[in-house]
């Protein structure tokens, strides 16, 4: 069976990530989405690791092919765990790239036999993020649309409560 990997913070899951994950699974046999504790990134994620899972695994429900799990280690131990020959990213802007080729340069040397493939996102999602995501939420803009209505409804309710 070929299995890849998609890893990422995911926080919250957008709908680029979405596209990348739809275009990887008609690829692959199998898709694992590998959601990263990352308790340090941009001042902690404001979704805990269950939340960004499940909105995850609502959202790719109707794929078939598509597992999600967490993860804390090295992300080519957790590939090597799941049996996964590739990591798939998702590439955005050029300013993606310099981030991305340095991790796909060292993941390499620690795991030569995993390979990292790219999958450009589409011009509809090329500047979007999980970041600029919560800034419109936080100001009070829609973002239906730039994610899954799970994570919409998750958002409002999420911002309502820090009020
Ligand atoms: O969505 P993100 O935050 O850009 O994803 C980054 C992620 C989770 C893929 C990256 O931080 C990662 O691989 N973390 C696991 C730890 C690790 O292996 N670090 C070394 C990579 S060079």
């Amino acid at each position: 069976m070929r299995r890849a990997l998609c890893p990422g913070t995911f926080d919250p899951v957008t709908s680029g990530h979405l596209d990348i994950i739809v275009r990887a699974s008609a690829l692959f046999d199998e898709i694992v989405v590998g959601v990263a504790l990352s308790p340090d990134k941009g001042g902690g994620p404001i979704f805990s690791v269950e939340e960004r899972c499940g909105f995850i695994e609502v959202a790719t429900a109707h794929l078939g092919n598509v597992v999600v799990q967490p993860f804390d280690t090295l992300l080519v131990d957790f590939a090597q765990k799941m049996d996964a020959r590739a990591i798939i990213k998702g590439l955005r802007a050029v300013t993606d790239f310099e981030r991305e080729f340095q991790m796909a340069q060292l993941n390499y040397r620690l795991d030569e036999s995993i390979e990292t493939m790219f999958i450009m996102s589409i011009p509809e999602y090329a500047y979007l993020s999980s970041s600029a995501v919560k800034e419109i939420a936080r100001h009070g803009g829609s973002v239906r649309g730039l994610v899954p209505d799970v994570v919409c409804e998750a958002l409002a309710a999420r911002l309502k409560q820090s009020l």
